[in-house]
């Protein structure tokens, strides 16, 4: 999987590097979370490079968009509007399922061969289009399948609900077809500066499993802070390392010639690998334990 830069400051490395090439990306929350902030910048970050960018919009015309977006710190939107390298598919005059049905296939293959970023902000009138569940599941992938040919697809979704809980009806059927899933929420309405986020799913790549606090900040989109949630931290910065050769030397003799080269290698591979965020609440002396059972290097 080729890794692209998400255009959220401090979210890569939340994923492992990036945003999958030619997944989609669901975006969650309710209204004023930060969806369209997240959403636009992701295509940012992909003109700035030479991608080309799409956006679908169902609610808003581009002008307003643009509008707003330029208000937001993105200033040279227009430039490459201009040039030809970002277009919008205003799509809300429409019956939007008639679109998919009929135009969709036709605009896939005129963008055949590009890379491009497609943005669908929102997607939930969509799934408001057709009426049932079936068709709303047909729908959507359809219309995930198809774009993600073209390029790698951000959506985004309306939370309605109680805050925090995604399993409103809207939710499941993109959350369930969507490859990467994000949740950024408000602690509440009086405090609407207080945000944070979750990835809730990344298929093919590792994630943090950890609410992360976040900024909107004008001019540069969204930042994500650097540590996860205090709370869910260990207090202290672990050195792996140290902690595994004090272990390995525990080793009784009649087991030290299983810790084979290879298997040394392997072990100090693995605990490189391991970050403060996998660790999270576990004991990481457990882990290393779980880690030399597994080997058969210690008793147990
Ligand atoms: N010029 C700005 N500078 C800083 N923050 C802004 C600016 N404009 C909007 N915001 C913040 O971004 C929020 C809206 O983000 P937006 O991406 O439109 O949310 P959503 O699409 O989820 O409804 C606003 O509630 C506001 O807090
Ligand atoms: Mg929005």
């Amino acid at each position: 999987m080729i890794k692209i830069k998400s255009g959220v400051y401090g979210l890569n490395k939340l994923m492992d590097g990036g945003i999958n090439q030619n997944t989609i990306t669901a975006v969650i929350g309710s209204s004023g979370a930060g969806k369209t902030t997240f959403a636009t910048y992701f295509l940012k970050r992909g003109l700035e490079q030479g991608e080309d960018a799409i956006f679908i919009t169902l609610d808003e015309e581009p002008k307003q968009i643009i509008n707003e977006v330029v208000e937001m710190g993105w200033e040279n939107i227009e430039d490459y509007i201009d040039e030809g390298a970002m277009v919008f598919v205003d799509a809300g005059g429409k019956q939007f399922s008639d679109f998919i049905k009929t135009e969709l296939a036709g605009f896939v293959e005129e963008w055949k061969g590009y890379n491009a970023r497609i943005i669908i902000d929102p997607l939930t009138p969509v799934l408001w289009s057709v009426q049932h569940k079936y068709e709303q599941r047909d729908l959507i992938s359809f219309l995930l399948r198809e774009t993600r040919k073209i390029g790698t697809v951000v959506c985004t979704l309306e939370e309605h609900s109680i805050m925090g809980d995604l399993s409103g009806p809207d939710l499941v059927i993109p959350m369930y077809l969507a490859d990467n899933v994000i949740h950024l929420r408000y602690k509440s309405h009086e405090n609407p500066e207080l945000r944070d986020m979750k990835i809730i799913k990344c298929r093919s790549s590792r994630h943090s499993n950890f609410w992360h606090s976040y900024k909107i900040v004008k001019g540069s989109g969204i930042i994500v802070q650097d540590a996860a949630l205090s709370a869910e931290m260990p207090p202290h910065v672990v050195d792996l390392n140290s902690r595994l050769e004090k272990e390995l030397q525990k080793i009784p003799a009649a087991r030290k010639k299983k810790l084979t080269p290879k298997i040394s290698h392997s072990i100090y591979w693995t605990i490189s690998l391991l970050s403060m965020e996998d660790i999270g609440t576990l004991d990481p002396d457990y882990i290393i334990r779980q880690i030399l059972l597994e080997y058969d290097l210690l008793d147990g």
